[in-house]
């Protein structure tokens, strides 16, 4: 059993603001790229052999260096991304070994706190036999579909709904084939196996699976790794 990861890093992160793209903002002294990468590593169950991590285009170098310390047996590779979140997971997904490998994570960077059983528990879905797989956690707010005039057209109900996470989880020909059509208006991966008629399970999310956005969600983080580091 072995596992590959892609980290989609190629962002701006513009909605955070601020000089760095946002994989390389740090938090408690450190990038979010790096606790994305710990946090991989630190799933041990996973069996984690290959990370692609996918980098705004002239930064290559750079996260080479930054991450060189915290690679340790693993195969690290860095790919210049693309203009969209799936052209960066696929031009990523170019890069994964087409031997040997079970199961390919999809992690974005900016859930940098996404824990270790967490990770273990999407790997485990899908070598037990789910094609696709994503964390998933109930939705706290009323959710409204609305026109492009604000009208409200209707309200979901609530209990079917779920704010979906990652890592998600895929086999490996199927993450593949999702990703050699047409990926327009894709904001997951899992919703381009969905347009193929694939079934996706959810498995539990966490809280601490948040992506990292807004200003403010740098002081949650804070508040997350001062508390994994007291205890
Ligand atoms: N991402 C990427 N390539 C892109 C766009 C996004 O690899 N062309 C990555 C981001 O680096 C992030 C993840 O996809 O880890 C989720 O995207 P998001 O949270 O939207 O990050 P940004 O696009 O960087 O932020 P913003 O939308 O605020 O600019
Ligand atoms: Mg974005």
């Amino acid at each position: 059993m072995s596992t590959a990861a892609i980290i989609p890093a190629a962002g701006l992160g513009l909605r955070l603001g601020g000089e760095a793209p946002k994989a390389l903002r740090e938090v408690g002294g450190e990038s979010l790229l790096v606790h994305a990468l710990r946090g991989l590593r630190a799933a041990t169950a996973a069996d984690l052999a290959c990370v692609v991590i996918a980098v705004p285009p002239g930064t290559e170098q750079a996260v080479r260096e930054l991450l060189q310390p915290y690679s340790g047996p693993l195969e690290l590779l860095i790919v210049a991304g693309g203009a969209e979140r799936t052209d960066s997971v696929r031009l990523a997904l170019e890069l994964v070994p087409a031997e040997g490998i079970d199961c390919v994570l999809v992690h974005d960077a900016a859930r940098s706190f996404a824990p270790p059983d967490l990770i273990e528990r999407v790997v485990a879905a899908v070598i037990g036999g789910a094609p696709a797989v994503v964390p998933a956690i109930p939705v706290t707010d009323t959710i409204k579909r609305v026109d492009a005039g604000g009208l409200v057209v209707d309200t979901p109900d609530r209990s079917t709904l779920v704010a979906v996470q990652t890592p998600q989880g895929f086999e490996p020909g199927l993450l593949r084939k999702a990703h050699s059509g047409d990926t327009g208006g894709a904001t997951d991966d899992a919703m381009l196996c969905e347009r193929l008629g694939v079934p996706v399970l959810t498995v539990a999310g966490s809280q601490d699976a948040f992506k990292v956005t807004r200003p403010r969600d740098l002081i949650l983080a804070e508040a997350i790794l001062a508390e994994r580091r007291s205890s």
